[in-house]
C-alpha cells in the first residue's frame, strides 16, 4: 500500500476508536483505550522512523518540526492517561483532549503535509515506503503492547 494511503487509513481507524471509547464503560473502555494507545504508538513510530525522514525537504521541514512536537504532546497525554483509572472522574476528559489533539494533527497532515509529500516523492517511492512502513507495523504488533514504549518517548521530540 502507498505510504500516504496507509497513514490515512490509520487516521480513520483511530477516529472510529475514539467514538467507540466514548460509548463504552468499565473494563471495555479500558481495553479500547489500550487498543487505541497501541494504534497511536504504531502510527507515530512509523511516521517518525520512516515517513518524516523520507519527506524531509526545505518545503516540508517547518511542518515536520511541528508534527514531531504534536506527537510529543500526544505521547505525553497517552502516558498520562495510561496511569489513570478509567473510573477516575478525569479519564473521559483526558480522552476528549487526546481526541482533539490527534484529530487536529491528522487533519493538518492530510491537508498540508501529504499534498507536499505527493509532489516530492514519486508513486514508486511512496509504494516502496508503504511496504517498509507496513513491515514495521507488523513487527511492532508482533512484539506486543506497542503503547508500553510511549512513556520512554516523552522527554524530547523524535529527531527528523
Ligand atoms: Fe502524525
Amino acid at each position: 500500500m502507498n505510504a500516504i494511503e496507509l497513514l490515512k487509513e490509520q487516521h480513520d481507524e483511530v477516529e472510529d476508536m475514539f467514538e467507540k471509547i466514548e460509548k463504552a464503560d468499565g473494563a471495555k473502555k479500558e481495553a479500547l483505550f489500550e487498543k487505541l494507545a497501541d494504534a497511536l504508538a504504531i502510527h507515530a513510530t512509523i511516521e517518525e522512523k520512516h515517513f518524516y525522514p523520507s519527506a524531509k525537504a526545505e518545503q516540508t521541514e517547518e511542518l515536520l518540526r511541528e508534527a514531531v512536537e504534536e506527537h510529543l504532546s500526544v505521547k505525553r497525554l497517552i502516558a498520562d492517561t495510561m496511569k489513570c483509572d478509567p473510573e477516575d472522574e478525569q479519564f473521559d476528559a483526558k480522552i476528549a483532549v487526546l481526541k482533539e489533539q490527534v484529530l487536529e494533527h491528522a487533519k493538518e497532515e492530510e491537508k498540508e503535509l501529504f499534498p507536499k509529500v505527493r509532489k516530492l516523492l514519486s508513486r514508486d517511492e511512496l509504494d516502496d515506503l508503504g511496504v517498509v512502513m507496513e513491515d514495521m507495523v507488523k513487527e511492532l504488533q508482533e512484539k506486543g503492547a506497542p503503547r508500553m514504549q510511549v512513556p520512554s518517548e516523552i522527554g524530547a521530540p523524535a529527531p527528523l
